[in-house]
């Protein structure tokens, strides 16, 4: 595993002659934040050794490489979900490359499903802790150490520095951001009411199929991380409505210029 990962690094590495320091996967909500890197070269993933292929419709699979203001990223447009049928080992496989290639801090979105009273769908909330709930775990197995310790500490998930920093930058621009926490599942059906419920007194604020195990994966290998949340649909008991896969996209579009911009921002500044 440890030779098939940095192989794939190379490979990256050989292409770009560069090593990016910034990572990005571009969830549900960022596709808008393509439109501001200056694209320096774009790899389909069916071209990168050992990378799995992406399925989902509004998941485009390439690594992009550019340049976001002066900084240079390396950005995946569309991720590999759980719920695809993909392993926890090639779910996480593109974030343990990204720390081969010289990634120090990731960015990830995601679309959720709002169990906080106190959110309303079309809103963002920077993620500050998470709950696993995932049937499997990235890290089972035999540990590489040379990626990480056995045990790694989880207490320190999401940037401090950041999610400060996020915040001034939306109050700057006067909106709204939402803090809390993130519960992911493994999908691909979205929760019912009394799962909703659960969720929320478990101490979750949104929901999401995606997400936790990179995060995961990312904080084995000491990455920084930043992650941001777009409510897509109400899991609050009396607002629940029926929802579908294109409704979350429509709602997640509308939210992404709030997004982009936190985003571009909050890069900008590291
Ligand atoms: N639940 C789980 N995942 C989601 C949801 C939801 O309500 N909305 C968008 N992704």
């Amino acid at each position: 595993m440890l030779e098939k990962i940095k192989a794939t690094a190379n490979f990256i590495k050989e292409r770009i002659k560069a090593n990016p320091e910034t990572g990005i996967i571009l969830g549900t909500g960022l596709g808008g934040l393509v439109k501001e890197i200056e694209i320096i070269d774009s790899i389909p993933y069916s071209e990168i050794p050992n990378f799995p292929v992406s399925t989902v419709d509004g998941h485009a699979g390439r690594l992009i490489y550019g340049k976001l203001g002066e900084k240079e990223v390396l950005a995946m447009q569309g991720r590999f979900h759980f719920y695809e049928g993909y392993s926890m080992t090639e779910v996480t496989f593109p974030v343990r490359v990204m720390k081969f290639v010289g990634v120090k801090t990731l960015f990830v979105s995601n679309a959720t499903g709002g169990l906080n009273p106190d959110f309303k769908v079309g809103d963002i909330m920077v993620i500050n802790d998470h709950i696993n709930f995932f049937p499997e775990h990235p890290l089972r197995g035999n540990n590489i150490e040379e990626l990480g310790p056995r045990f790694p500490d989880m207490s320190k998930c999401y940037d401090k520095r950041l999610r400060n920093k996020a915040k001034l930058i939306a109050l700057e621009h006067n909106f709204d951001l939402k803090e809390g926490v993130y519960v992911g599942v493994s999908g691909p059906t979205f929760e019912t009411p009394a799962e909703y419920k659960m969720f929320r007194i478990l101490g979750a604020d949104v929901v999401g199929m995606s997400t936790v195990p990179e995060v995961i994966v990312a904080r084995h290998m000491e990455l920084n991380v930043f992650g941001i949340s777009i409510i897509t649909d109400s899991g609050v008991p009396g607002e629940i409505v029926e929802i579908s896969h294109e409704e979350v996209q429509q709602v997640a579009m509308k939210a992404e210029p709030k997004m982009t911009l936190i985003m571009k921002e909050l890069i900008k500044s590291i």
